[in-house]
């Protein structure tokens, strides 16, 4: 431990020794990705590595003259494990951009990293509105859960949701999704009468959904990261919730696409607001969709593939604008202001906050060729984070 302690005190000053000039490598371009590839986020780590993978299948391994060379870092959504990563991954494998992050605690951990060392850092997963504020050379192509918890907050209200419990993960996206859907509620008119937050480690929901039924609410509001939405909606089935009148809504992490089809019938007509859906009506998504569930033996791409995907689509396209010259600072520029169109509409990377803007959709759980799906009915154009607004 001791020994863990002293090598990351001595990477974390090589770190900063470092000039940003002695990242270039001639002909080779390194992208180091840290993901949670084991552990209660694994599905996050697996989604997201299949994406780039299939990203680079489809658009070459040179890019400006580069050789790209993946390098793919299992941190199992562990702050310490991220931050020691980023390191060694900065200062002995010399990659030109970070890259992943599952988690907000994660993507918190590296950043420091990415400042002293001028290394753009692409949020892929992570979704707490002031991760990007956390360094100037953070871009991020996941979402934020305020642009989601707002556009819920008018729909419930206008669907005679007027009296709601939230029931959140404890930590970073959990407090945004909250506050910001008990505001935006309260502005159309309802209210959250009880906040509950249930622990991000193997959480039981039981008790805390024991107290919504007591509650008798119109709506229960939910956020829980990718993987975790499924416990809650079979919980939530089996106390017969749903037929005690309490309609369940969230954000579209609950009903994830990488879960939703095992999730059963009972899911049906839930209703979520999120930027992907797998059913995303589109040419481009048709075929992303179409070429991820072929490449990976039929696994459907969730809202975590599409934030990668878009990831390696930001690197690539910095790569070309910038030559592979000009080191870190160059590759940031050129990652601000893209716009694009990806497999969840279009999409942009706003230049003052480097996050992402993009559609907002209002889906419902329906059956479409046989299996589950989060079908959009409605459309919010363009949305930025709400969390940038002051
Ligand atoms: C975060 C993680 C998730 O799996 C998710 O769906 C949303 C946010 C996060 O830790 O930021």
């Amino acid at each position: 431990m001791k020994k863990r302690i002293l090598l990351s005190a001595m990477l974390a000053g090589a770190a900063l020794a470092i000039s940003p000039s002695s990242y270039a490598q001639d002909n080779v371009f390194k992208i180091g990705l840290i993901l949670p590839m084991t552990g209660q986020q694994a599905s996050t780590g697996k989604q997201i590595e299949a994406a780039v993978r299939l990203y680079m299948a489809q658009n070459g391994n040179t890019v400006a003259g580069k050789k790209i060379e993946l390098i793919i870092k299992d941190d199992a959504a562990t702050p310490d494990v991220t931050k020691r990563l980023a390191q060694e991954l900065v200062v002995n494998d010399k990659v030109n951009v970070l890259g992943g992050f599952g988690v907000t605690p994660a993507a918190l951990a590296a950043a420091p990293i990415a400042t002293q060392s001028k290394t753009p850092l692409v949020v892929m997963a992570a979704a707490t509105s002031s991760i990007t504020q956390a360094s100037p050379y953070i871009v991020r192509t996941s979402f934020t859960l305020p642009q989601a918890a707002v556009a819920m907050g008018d729909w419930a209200a206008k669907n005679d949701i007027k009296k709601v419990v939230t029931l959140v993960s404890d930590y970073g996206p959990g407090f945004d999704a909250e506050k910001y859907f008990k505001d935006r509620l309260a502005f159309n008119g309802g209210q959250v009468v009880e906040s509950l937050r249930v622990p991000l480690r193997n959480p039981d929901f039981a008790p805390f959904l024991q107290k919504v039924r007591d509650l008798k609410p119109d709506a229960l509001f939910v956020f829980v990261p990718s993987g975790a939405g499924a416990a809650v909606m079979k919980q939530f089935l089996e106390r017969g919730m749903d037929k005690a009148g309490i309609r369940l809504i969230g954000t579209g992490d609950l009903t994830d696409d990488d879960q939703l089809n095992d999730m059963g019938d009972g899911a049906l007509g839930v209703v979520t607001s999120h930027h992907y859906s797998a059913a995303h009506p589109s040419a481009v998504n048709k075929k992303f969709v179409e070429a991820f569930e072929k490449a990976n033996k039929g696994m459907r791409p969730n809202f975590m593939a599409v934030g990668g995907y878009d990831g390696m689509r930001v690197i690539y396209e910095a790569l070309k604008a910038s030559k592979g010259n000009g080191g870190g600072d160059a590759l940031l520029a050129a990652m601000k202001g893209q716009i694009f169109e990806s497999p969840r509409g279009p999409m942009f990377i706003d230049a003052q906050t480097r996050d992402v803007v993009h559609n907002i959709y209002i889906r419902k759980v329906q059956k479409q060729n046989g299996g589950l799906y989060n079908v959009e009915f409605d459309t919010i154009k363009d949305v930025k984070d709400p969390g940038k607004a002051k």
